[in-house]
């Protein structure tokens, strides 16, 4: 069901302690009349003291990635069962640092998406454009190629679990964010191109966020557009006042 979403990639940040007091704060700060699903993703090894300090609040606890094996000799790697098995449900694949920095590809994002939803966990899917894509005026078929190939091969029915999260790569971590009208544009798109191969049940019922630079100034006027159901938060999502307000800006 489509729904508002706010999500908070902590990327490698916070220690134990520190990811303590954030959440400490989150639970302290957050409002509970917002219209909007919350999300922290927190690293690996914090993940799991993560779902239990937030078992009985509104906030889910999601992972950064997850292997597409179900076990086996995969060193330093988490499979999908480690994850349910400590209450996580919900793993974010595709992020563009993923892709760029550990070479996951559209194939590989595939298998993962297909492991994550044998699980019946929630996939939050990332994908985005290059800086050079857009300056070649390619965005628009490199975001369909994206979709495409790593998530178009689910059925129909999956797509209950799959939230959405386009993250143009020139805006991440740069302080250069999309313009509202240039994150409405592709959202539209990708609803668009949902709609042409799902239908328009998928297409009205998918959450699609944005993210890449949003910050308390400018959260608002960007999930004030009718195809963006939210946003997936870096930077801004390590400082409580800062999501909080970023939450604030989805009513
Ligand atoms: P920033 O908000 O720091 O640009 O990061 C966005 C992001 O990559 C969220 O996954």
């Amino acid at each position: 069901m489509r729904r508002n979403i706010v999500a908070g990639n902590w990327k490698m940040n916070k220690n134990a302690e520190e990811t303590e007091d954030l959440l400490n704060e989150l639970i302290d700060k957050l409002p509970h009349d917002v219209e909007a699903q919350i999300i922290v993703a927190p690293t690996f090894v914090n993940l799991s003291s993560a779902a239990d300090h937030l078992e009985f609040t509104n906030i889910t606890v999601a992972a950064q990635n997850m292997h597409q094996a179900e076990s086996g000799a995969y060193t330093g790697e988490i499979s999908a069962s480690m994850l349910t098995s400590i209450g996580v449900r919900t793993v974010i694949l595709g992020h563009s640092e993923r892709r760029a920095y550990f070479h996951e590809n559209d194939a590989l994002l595939a298998s993962k998406v297909d492991t994550a939803l044998s699980h019946d966990m929630e996939v939050i899917f990332c994908f985005g454009e290059e800086l050079k894509d857009r300056q070649n005026n390619q965005h628009f078929n490199v975001v369909e190629n994206q979709l495409r190939d790593g998530l178009f091969h689910i059925s129909k029915a999956s797509w209950e679990h799959i939230v959405l999260a386009y993250e143009p790569v020139w805006a991440i971590g740069t302080g250069e964010t999309a313009s509202p009208e240039q994150a409405q544009e592709m959202h539209h798109f990708i609803r668009e191109t949902v709609r042409s191969v799902f239908g328009s049940d998928v297409a009205e019922d998918v959450s699609i966020l944005y993210g890449g630079s949003v910050k308390p100034d400018n959260a608002k006027e960007i999930f004030s557009k009718p195809d963006v159901d939210g946003g997936l938060i870096g930077g801004a999502a390590l400082k409580a006042d800062d999501f909080v307000a970023i939450v604030n800006g989805i009513r």
